[in-house]
């Protein structure tokens, strides 16, 4: 059985999808819920589901190995940012090497980087007059959004779409390839 992490910073509706999809598996589960945002929808699932959870600070964050340590005694085999939006230290990255995924909502390389996250991506895709989106998991390396991709998928956008409607196409290809990307790549 592979201890799953989640980082994530907001509601959780992918968390939610990745609890769910490991509720009765016998491949992994959901071990520990990290979050940087109090009050944060996800932590409020985390108390519904009974998986713990913590609170990070910025500054033991970045500067210090208080969360690897952690993250160590959770056994953890696999790190998932869920809609985490800090930027993962160094030596937390060399401490889990390619055992750090996250999950982007657009094609990377477009449309990535500091502040691109939730409505602000959508809304620059919609602006840059994309006829086309999806999403885009990758491992994580010290920069945003720029490690090895593992998968993207694909979705059309039309003349009428907003950025509200590329949102939900973008959503449910995230509910429906994140679970089960995670699931594969704990048996590599
Ligand atoms: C997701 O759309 C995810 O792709 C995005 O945050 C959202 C979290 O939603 N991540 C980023 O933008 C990372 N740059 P959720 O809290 O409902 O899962």
């Amino acid at each position: 059985m592979k201890n799953i992490v989640l980082f994530a910073s907001g509601a959780g509706s992918n968390a939610q999808k990745i609890i769910d999809h490991f509720r009765n598996s016998d491949k992994g589960r959901v071990s520990l819920i990290v979050c940087n945002r109090p009050g944060a929808g996800v932590l409020a699932i985390a108390e519904r589901e009974g998986i713990p959870s913590i609170l990070i600070e910025k500054d033991k964050f970045l500067h210090t190995d208080t969360y690897i340590q952690i993250l160590k005694e959770y056994q953890t085999d696999l790190v998932v940012l869920a809609g985490f939006l800090w930027k993962i230290p160094v030596n937390l990255v060399q401490a889990f090497p390619n055992r750090i995924i996250n999950i982007h909502p657009a094609l990377l390389p477009k449309f990535g980087g500091k502040g691109m996250y939730g409505h602000f991506v959508h809304e620059a895709v919609i602006a840059a007059g994309e006829t086309e989106s999806g999403i885009t998991i990758h491992f994580v390396n010290e920069k945003y959004d720029d490690g090895e991709t593992i998968l993207q998928e694909r979705c059309i956008i039309t003349k009428e779409d907003t950025p509200e409607t590329v949102a939900r196409k973008v959503q449910a290809l995230e509910h429906q390839w994140f679970p089960v990307t995670v699931e594969r790549l704990l048996s590599i």
